[in-house]
């Protein structure tokens, strides 16, 4: 698709006559008193991004024309997310087709999400444009979903607000009681049928940043009230310190580089999303991946069963099923502990004239290594390339062996259930199941092919593989105790 994107340049000029006054009148004033006309300069810039507005918007202006109205920078390098990119493991295929399927380029996946709708359409993501769009679409769907889903794909708050009398964390709960389809149609029918947009991330009257997703507001109380280390949000090891009267609240307590990050971590994290639990950030034991699984295991559905999301079709085992943890596994890296954000390399500022604008084309840095990197790091854009593409080799490689173990042990299990091994007998390596696949699904879900954070995901990897042979071993002892026994011989 090759869209023109409006030319809204006009709308916000000045005409020469009045460039050329304004010229005058700054030269007057500057023979006169530059510290303070510094000082007014410095409130214009800041004036010009909070009050100068052709259009009013509020919080509940869900549609993004409408904002790009005043903001028109920003809003056309949002349209590019509908442009199509590719790297050689990020971005999608075509902004015409749908992206590829993950499923079937790593059939270990489909094997691994056998009993769960991921084995049926799970497949590369692309630009926030089409996030609404793409679920909609997706073959997921013949399963029944829940509304919870909308909280990542859509513009969703003012639903919420709705649904919850005003208070959005009970709209939220509330959504996850409805069929997707249903609380689609009443998004659509409000007006509100948009992908991310700028009320998700802005606050309406001053611009900054906030957060406005319950899940991630309830997620990230859980993390502050949890005693977790957290190098990568010293706010949060502030608001400990001030002995926690009120609830951890991101959008008073947390810093501007914070908040870059936290915008994202509304959407880009690990949660579960189906009917029987409102969704849930599973935060409150820290971020680290045996900190999520341990605070899954505390967790009891109402009927008073262990968590988990579901069991496997051939093994029994129940799974845990990992999405997206971006923002878990930057924090265990050295860039988030360097103050480092998301925005840092996603959205990175463009010189426009005197002012800075970022640029709100998400996408991968290396499509814009000038910005994104270089910034910080001196080394020639071909070798910054290169040091990425070896850390997500190393990555890459060792998945793939994760991949080959952890079919080692469905398709052991799978034959000991066959050959009538009893539940007890399956239970230690159905354990095992989960806790490899767990880790493997953490490192495979997360988009960057381990960039985020290359020792942890290595380490990750490293622990799915043990786990994933130590489970394969496992039943491989309950054969020899079965023949020491000499049972009656069954099939193998
Ligand atoms: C130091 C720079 C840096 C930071 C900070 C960073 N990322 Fe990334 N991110 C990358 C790189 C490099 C890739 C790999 C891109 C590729 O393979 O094309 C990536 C990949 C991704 C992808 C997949 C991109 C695609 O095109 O498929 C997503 C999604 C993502 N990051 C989200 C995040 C989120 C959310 C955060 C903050 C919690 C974050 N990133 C922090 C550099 C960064
Ligand atoms: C907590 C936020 C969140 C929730 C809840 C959520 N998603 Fe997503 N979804 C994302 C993010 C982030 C991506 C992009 C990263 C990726 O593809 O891994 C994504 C990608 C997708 C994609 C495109 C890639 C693919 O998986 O084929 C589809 C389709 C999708 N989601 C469907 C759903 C459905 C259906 C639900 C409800 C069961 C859901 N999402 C719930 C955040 C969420
Ligand atoms: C409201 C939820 C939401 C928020 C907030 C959000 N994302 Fe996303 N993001 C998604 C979903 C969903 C997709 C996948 C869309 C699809 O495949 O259709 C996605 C896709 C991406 C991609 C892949 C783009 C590509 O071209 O392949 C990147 C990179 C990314 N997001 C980074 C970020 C960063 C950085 C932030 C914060 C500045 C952020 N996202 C905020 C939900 C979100
Ligand atoms: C996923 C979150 C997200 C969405 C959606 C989003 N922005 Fe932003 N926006 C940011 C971040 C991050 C910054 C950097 C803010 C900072 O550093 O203080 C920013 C900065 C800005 C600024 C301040 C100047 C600048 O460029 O740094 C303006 C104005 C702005 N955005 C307008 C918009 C408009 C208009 C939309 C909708 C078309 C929008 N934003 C959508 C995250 C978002
Ligand atoms: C705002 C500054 C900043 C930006 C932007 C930034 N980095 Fe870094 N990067 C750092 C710091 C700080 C370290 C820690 C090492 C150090 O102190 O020198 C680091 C470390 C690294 C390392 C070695 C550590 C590791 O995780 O393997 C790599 C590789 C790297 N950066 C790549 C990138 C790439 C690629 C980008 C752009 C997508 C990027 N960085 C953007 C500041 C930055």
């Amino acid at each position: 698709m090759n869209r023109t994107l409006p030319k809204n340049l006009s709308r916000r000029g000045l005409s020469t006559p009045a460039l050329l006054g304004l010229v005058v009148v700054v030269a007057l004033a500057a023979a006169g008193a530059t510290a303070m006309l510094t000082n007014i300069f410095e409130r214009k810039q800041e004036a010009k991004v909070t009050t100068t507005r052709l259009v009013e918007v509020t919080q509940d202006t869900t549609d993004p024309a409408k904002w790009g109205v005043n903001w028109p920078k920003q809003y056309d390098s949002y349209l590019l997310t509908a442009q199509s990119t590719r790297t050689r493991f990020g971005g999608h295929g075509g902004s015409e087709a749908l992206p590829e399927q993950k499923i079937e380029r790593d059939p270990w996946l489909k094997k691994m999400f056998l009993g769960y709708a991921f084995s049926i359409d799970y497949r590369d993501r692309r630009g926030h444009a089409f996030m609404l769009k793409d679920q909609e679409d997706t073959e997921r769907l013949s399963k029944p979903q829940s509304g919870s889903c909308l909280h990542c794909h859509a513009t969703v708050m003012p639903l919420y607000r709705e649904l919850g009398g005003g208070d959005a964390i009970k709209g939220m709960e509330a959504s996850a009681k409805f069929s997707y389809k249903d609380l689609n149609k009443k998004l659509h029918d409000m007006g509100h049928g948009h992908s991310v947009s700028c009320a998700d991330c802005h606050d309406a009257k001053t611009m900054q940043l906030i957060v406005t997703r319950p899940g991630f507001i309830q997620g990230i109380q859980r993390l502050a009230a949890s005693d977790a280390e957290t190098p990568f949000a010293p706010s949060i090891e502030r608001w400990r310190a001030t002995g926690k009267a009120k609830p951890y609240d991101p959008n008073a307590d947390a810093t501007r580089t914070e908040m870059r990050s936290y915008v994202c971590a509304q959407c880009h994290v690990e949660y579960y999303c189906s009917t029987k639990l409102p969704l849930t950030f599973p935060w409150g034991k820290g971020l680290k991946v045996e900190q999520q699984e341990a605070y899954w295991n505390e967790t009891k559905f109402p009927d008073g069963e262990r968590f988990y999301d579901y069991k496997h079709a051939e093994t029994g085992a129940p799974i845990l099923k990992a999405q997206h943890p971006e923002f878990e596994l930057w924090s265990q890296g050295v860039h988030a502990r360097s103050g480092v954000s998301c925005a840092d390399c996603h959205m990175p500022y463009q010189r426009d004239g005197a002012t800075k604008v970022s640029d709100h084309w998400v996408r991968s840095p290396l499509l814009n290594i000038s910005r994104a990197c270089q910034t910080c790091h001196k080394q020639s854009e071909d070798e910054i390339k290169k040091r990425v593409d070896l850390i997500q080799q190393r990555n890459f490689d060792l998945m793939q062996r994760g991949g080959v173990a952890i079919v080692a042990l469905i398709d052991a299990l799978k034959a000991a259930k066959a050959a009538g091994a009893t539940p007890e007998q399956l239970n230690a390596a159905q354990e095992l199941q989960r806790k490899a696949q767990w880790r493997l699904d953490f490192i495979a879900a997360e988009n960057s092919m381990g960039f985020h954070a290359p020792q942890e995901a290595a380490k990750v990897l490293g622990e799915a593989l043990d786990y994933a042979r130590q489970g394969e071993m496992a039943v491989m002892r309950l054969g020899a105790a079965a023949q020491v026994a000499a049972a009656p011989a069954k099939k193998p």
